[in-house]
This record gives structure tokens, sequence and C-alpha cells, in this order.
């Protein structure tokens, strides 16, 4: 983990997302406690458990961009679940725990992509080595004397430098690949989360692993073997424990969706799984041990960051042990006009460094004008007013729509060049917004 401190974490959220200091304190503060927390003695660590967070805020304001950013930013291991997900039919109580696993597997991705760029060196040497006999095989097979076998040498090392100069590239080599059965092909109706650990392991266990002769050209079997090599060189055991305590100690679970969970509206049915989604989260976030596929986990120091609108429901309408979880509270602000200027351009990724990034690739020149940029902002602002606010979720519809015929006529039409100005978009957008028709920018 990357130790930032609360400031330059918050300097770096600012460099995706406008505005909402307030959430990106909370959450840059979180993570810095945690970082401190593993710096203190062992005594005292086990009595510290991380002060979860509850974002309240309208739809499309920030939370989950502020979320994943933070996730990116200090390679935690991260999963976003929905709350709303577990009152579903054909849900019960244990597949709540489906989250912590979830966190594991993503730490293991995490891992592995470290463990390869480190085992590479090696790897890329063997998958030389092998390359190089796989050419030279079907090659002479006469009897192992000295003189054969000087010979037989000198035709790898002529190999091996042809094959540093790219020249075998596309020769073909014959090599055993793996064929992967997976029990989701044979059970197609059950999702692998609802299949038990333990039947998941023994499955794999007792499938047998088909292996096929391939043949293919060397840049393709380069990646085969690579891959190959890797997992041969790969140490499971350890990958594992430390998958495991990576997620135990570094994992972040965004709970989106967590005032769909508290709310009173809708029958008494309703009611009693949405209070059931609560009971069986309280456990995984006050802390509890979860048995995985890698090995039992310890939920205790996992760090839940919770979002929701929170329109009809306060968190104070949450089951009372789980409000004691959750202590810190972050409201994220209705988005203006101006934050919607900023948002078009400011963030790292902007849309509008976006679209002119794509047609670049067609040798279209897109040029957004000071003049054209404000009159988005205003009318993406006056949609949501008007109709549905779903924030700045609005600004992707409006682009869209916006820049479709550029989209399309590049780069046949042959226009090099395309300015976005305000008569640009009064032309291209605001007829649709004056006549009313605005059922389009709702879809
Ligand atoms: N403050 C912001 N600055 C930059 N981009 C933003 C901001 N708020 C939202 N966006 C953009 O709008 C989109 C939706 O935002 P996000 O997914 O964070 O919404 P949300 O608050 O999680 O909404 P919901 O409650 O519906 O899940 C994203 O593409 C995000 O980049
Ligand atoms: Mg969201």
């Amino acid at each position: 983990m990357q130790d930032l401190t609360p400031q330059q974490i918050v300097r770096r959220l600012d460099e995706h997302i406008v505005g909402q200091a307030a959430a990106k304190r909370a959450v840059a503060v979180a993570l810095r406690n945690r970082w401190r927390w593993q710096r203190l003695p062992d005594d005292l660590r086990t009595e510290i458990t991380p002060k979860n967070i509850i974002m309240i805020g309208p739809t499309g304001v920030g939370k989950t961009e502020i979320t994943r950013r933070l996730a990116t930013l200090t390679g935690a291991p991260f999963v976003k679940v929905e709350a709303t997900k577990y009152t579903e039919v054909g849900y019960v109580g244990r597949d709540v725990e489906s989250m912590i696993r979830d966190l594991v597997e993503a730490a293991i991705q995490l891992i592995r992509q470290q463990r390869r760029s480190e085992l590479m060196p090696q790897v890329e040497q063997r998958v030389e080595q092998r390359l190089v006999e796989l050419l030279a095989a079907g090659g002479e097979t006469g009897p192992a004397d000295g003189e054969a076998e000087a010979r037989r040498e000198r035709v790898r090392d002529r190999l091996r430098e042809m094959l540093r100069r790219g020249e075998m590239e596309d020769r073909e080599v014959e090599l055993r690949v793996e064929q992967r059965q997976t029990p989701v092909q044979m059970f197609p109706n059950m999702g692998m989360e609802q299949m038990d650990v333990g039947f998941q392991n023994l499955f794999e266990k007792v499938m047998p692993r088909q292996h096929a002769q391939r043949r293919m050209p060397v840049r393709e079997a380069r990646r085969v073997l690579q891959d190959q090599e890797f997992e041969a060189q790969l140490d499971k055991a350890a990958l594992a424990d430390e998958a495991l305590r990576l997620a135990e100690r570094q994992g972040i679970i965004f709970l989106d969706e967590l005032d769909k969970v508290c709310g009173s509206e809708g029958g008494k049915q309703a009611d009693v799984s949405r209070e059931g989604v609560q009971r069986d989260l309280l456990p995984i976030v006050e802390g509890t041990t979860v048995q995985t596929r890698y090995g039992l986990i310890s939920t205790n120091h996992i760090l839940f960051i919770a979002a929701g609108a929170f329109h009809r429901s306060r968190p104070s309408d949450l089951m009372p042990e789980l409000q004691g979880r959750f202590p810190i509270r972050v409201e994220l602000q209705d988005l203006t006009r101006d934050d919607f200027l900023r948002i078009l351009t400011e963030p790292t990724s902007a849309l509008t460094r976006q679209y002119a990034e794509l047609l670049a690739v067609d040798g279209v020149q897109l040029e957004f004008h000071p003049d054209g940029l404000a009159a988005i902002a205003d009318l993406a602002w006056q949609v949501n007013q008007s109709t549905q606010n779903i924030g700045a979720r609005r600004l992707h519809t409006l682009l869209e729509r916006l820049l479709e015929e550029a989209s399309y006529a590049a780069p046949d039409s042959g226009q090099k060049h395309v300015a976005v100005d305000a008569a640009y978009v009064a032309h291209h957008l605001a007829e649709a917004v004056k006549t009313d028709d605005l059922s389009k920018f709702i879809l």
C-alpha cells in the first residue's frame, strides 16, 4: 500500500472528481487510519476496528466514483455490491458472505498480477528455451553420439538467434494445452457463488484435466507457454495466504444502495426481507470469520463504505447495531451548473477528452469552445431540473447525443475539424430541449 497522507489522497481524488470535499476527506482519513493501524503494536491493533462510512447523496454525484478511485489509488482489493441484491428471491443468509469471497478473489487477482511481473524475467527465459526445443523437434533424430549432439546444439543456437530477431513468429509449433472444464457449463442454472465452497473445491479436484495437442504459430505459442510457465512457478499456497492477508487488512467493500434495505415503503413482505438483509450484513460488518476456497478470512478490519440516496429513509432507520458500525456519515452535494462545467473538462479522463481522443484516431480534430461547454453545462442542468435529476450522468447522455452525428460522419465525410461552440450545441441539442422532447434524454 502506498503511504499517502490524507491530503495527498484528497489531491489524487481531485484529479478525477469535482467537488464533494467532505466525502473525499472522510475516505482519505479512513484510509490513512488503516495505515496508522497497521503500524500499531499487536495488542492495540486487535482493539481497534475501522470506522466505516456511509455516503449519503443523490444519484450520479460521485459516490461510486470516489470509492472506485480510492481503491485503485492504493492498490487495495475492492468489490462493489448492491445491498438490494440480497433481497432478491433465492438468496439466503449465507450468500451475503459471497461478497467476502469476491473480495478474496480480487486480492488473488492483484497478487497474481504482481507475481507475474516479478516472475516474468524467469518465465521468459524458460519460454524461450521451450520454444527453441519445440522448433528443433521434428528435426534430425539420430543416435546420441557426440558429433550428432554437437550438431543439434548448433541448430538450437541458430534457432534461438532467429527467435530473438523475431524471424520465427509465424512458424508453427505443436504443444500440449490444457482444456479447462468449468462446472458452470455442467450446471448452467447454477451460479458459482451459490455453490457450496467445499463442493466447488471438490469439483475441481474430481474433474479430469483434459489435454490436447494443438498447432499454432510461435507468436501465439509464446503466450500459452508464458501462462503455463507462470502457473508452474507460482507458489499457490503462498498466493492464497498473502491474498487472504491482503483482503483482511486492506480490503474495501463498497455497499451500494444501503438505503434500499432500510426503507419502510412497500408491503410487509418486503420489510421482512430488507430487515433480513440487515441482519445478515451485521455479523460481516461487525467482524466474523468466513470460509473461502482459499481458507478462512476474518472480516474484522475490512473497510466498508456504504452509499445511498436516503430519500425516503434515514441512516437512523437502520438497525441500531448496524448504525453503530457506520459511525461516519458524509453528505454529497447536488451538482451545480458550475460543477458540470468543471466535470466536462477538469478530470484527467474528462468526457470531452475521451471524445476528442476517440475521434482523433479517425483524424478528426474535435474542439470544444468555452461557449459550447457552457451551453452543454446549462442544458444538462436544465434537463436535470425539469425531468429526472440523474446528476453527472446527464452529461454522458447529452454528449453522446451531441456528438452522435460527428461520430457517425468520421472519417467518411472528410471533415477534419469539428468545432463545438454555442451554435453547434444549439443546433444539435437545443431543438430537442425546446420542443419539450425531453423523453429522449431520459431514456
Ligand atoms: N463530482 C463528480 N466529478 C466528476 N465526475 C462525476 C462526479 N459525480 C459523478 N461523476 C460522473 O458521473 C458518473 C456517475 O457517478 P457515480 O457512479 O459516482 O454516481 P453515484 O453517486 O454512485 O450514483 P448512484 O447513487 O446512482 O450510484 C460517473 O461516470 C462519474 O465519473
Ligand atoms: Mg453508485
